[in-house]
């Protein structure tokens, strides 16, 4: 059995079914003969996780009046590609929990989970050109491709503490938000939506993307590993510039942003506690809820663009719960 960890305080969901059916087809679409890549597969998807990215998928498809199987089919796709991203990613940021389990890199080594996780991807492929439609490979083909540019470049922005706010913005709209803005493109394209509609959806997911990605670097300043089901501090552990230590540099005193450029440079992770301190009085984590906000109204104001239903009202409550949330 699937467990989903719902998003807190979530009310009935007009996804909520479509989304029984899409952890049936997932499961459906993990067969392999090759035992291995189903156990890992198995075991990171059977974790859970919050599937906000098929929910867009299906709330932005009933939105706009579509009821097709097909849009089964694409939540499920954009949670392969979710997955292997996760994959790939708990090996580079070498993180040991995820979704309140050792990570698969913990238990099965780098090696199987970077191979699973192109698995996934490619048999996402393979689903996609099942559904026969260019647009829909037009639109995954260069989510995915962006992402991969996110990824490399938040490498290269590693461990230097003079990242501008503006290339973080960068990495997390490619590597985050663009897969948010893809499903809630897909929607609309399975929604038959014109173009200007099309934007407006994609523009929405754009920038829940953002919202979702800014709090996710707040809670691993701010957040518990339990609720959250990863470990916080891995960002500093890793010297990963995000946002709360930018503001906070931008904030802080000499001495305190000599510390925090040091912790980013070299990844002092035994500092955690005195940086939380300073991060905390410098007012950096409000900022980074505040600019959070903003992005999360931007999307909030997108949806305007929808007629008034169930969905478009879920669509709300998700703008709200992705800032507010714990896990
Ligand atoms: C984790 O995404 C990776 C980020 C983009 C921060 P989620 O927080 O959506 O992960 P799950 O699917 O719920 O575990
Ligand atoms: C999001 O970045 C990763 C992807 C988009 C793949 P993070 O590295 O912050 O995600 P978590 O915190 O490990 O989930
Ligand atoms: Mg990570
Ligand atoms: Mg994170």
């Amino acid at each position: 059995m699937l467990e989903t960890n719902a998003l807190p305080a979530a009310a009935a969901d007009p996804a909520d079914a479509g989304l029984q059916r899409v952890d049936v087809l997932i499961r459906e679409r993990l067969a392999s003969d090759v035992a291995l890549i189903e156990q890992i597969s198995a075991y990171i998807i059977g974790a859970g996780g919050k599937r906000i990215r098929p929910r867009l998928v299906l709330l932005f498809s009933e939105a706009l009046g579509f009821d097709g199987d097909e849009r089964h089919e694409l939540a499920a796709i954009v949670e392969f590609i979710h997955t292997a991203t996760l994959l790939h990613d708990d090996v580079v940021d070498e993180s040991a929990l995820r979704r309140g389990r050792a990570t698969a890199n913990a238990v099965f080594g780098n090696a199987a989970s970077v191979l699973v996780g192109d698995f996934l991807y490619s048999r996402a492929f393979q689903m996609m050109v099942s559904v026969n439609r260019m647009r829909v490979l037009e639109v995954l083909a260069d989510a995915t491709n962006v992402i991969a540019e996110g990824e490399v470049l938040q490498l290269l922005n590693m461990h230097d503490p003079d990242v501008s706010v503006e290339s973080y913005l960068r990495v997390i709209r490619y590597k985050t938000a663009k897969l948010f803005e893809a499903s809630a493109r897909l929607g609309a394209v399975l929604g038959g939506a014109d173009a200007p509609l099309e934007e407006a959806c994609a523009e929405f997911g754009r920038s829940l993307g953002t919202a979702f990605q800014l709090v996710d670097d707040l809670l691993d300043y701010d957040g518990h590993a339990d609720e959250l089901g990863k470990n916080i501090g891995d960002d500093l552990r890793e010297g990963k510039p995000t946002l709360p230590l930018l503001l906070a540099m931008e904030r802080a005193g000499d001495a305190d942003r000599q510390l925090i450029r040091q912790a980013i440079e070299h990844g002092q992770l035994e500092r955690l506690p005195e940086i939380l301190g300073i991060v905390r009085r410098s007012g950096a984590l409000d900022a980074t809820r505040q600019a959070a906000e903003s992005e999360a109204a931007k999307a909030r104001a997108l949806l305007d663009a929808l007629p008034p239903s169930r969905a478009r009202d879920a669509l709300l409550d998700l703008c709200v719960r992705s800032v507010h949330r714990s896990s």
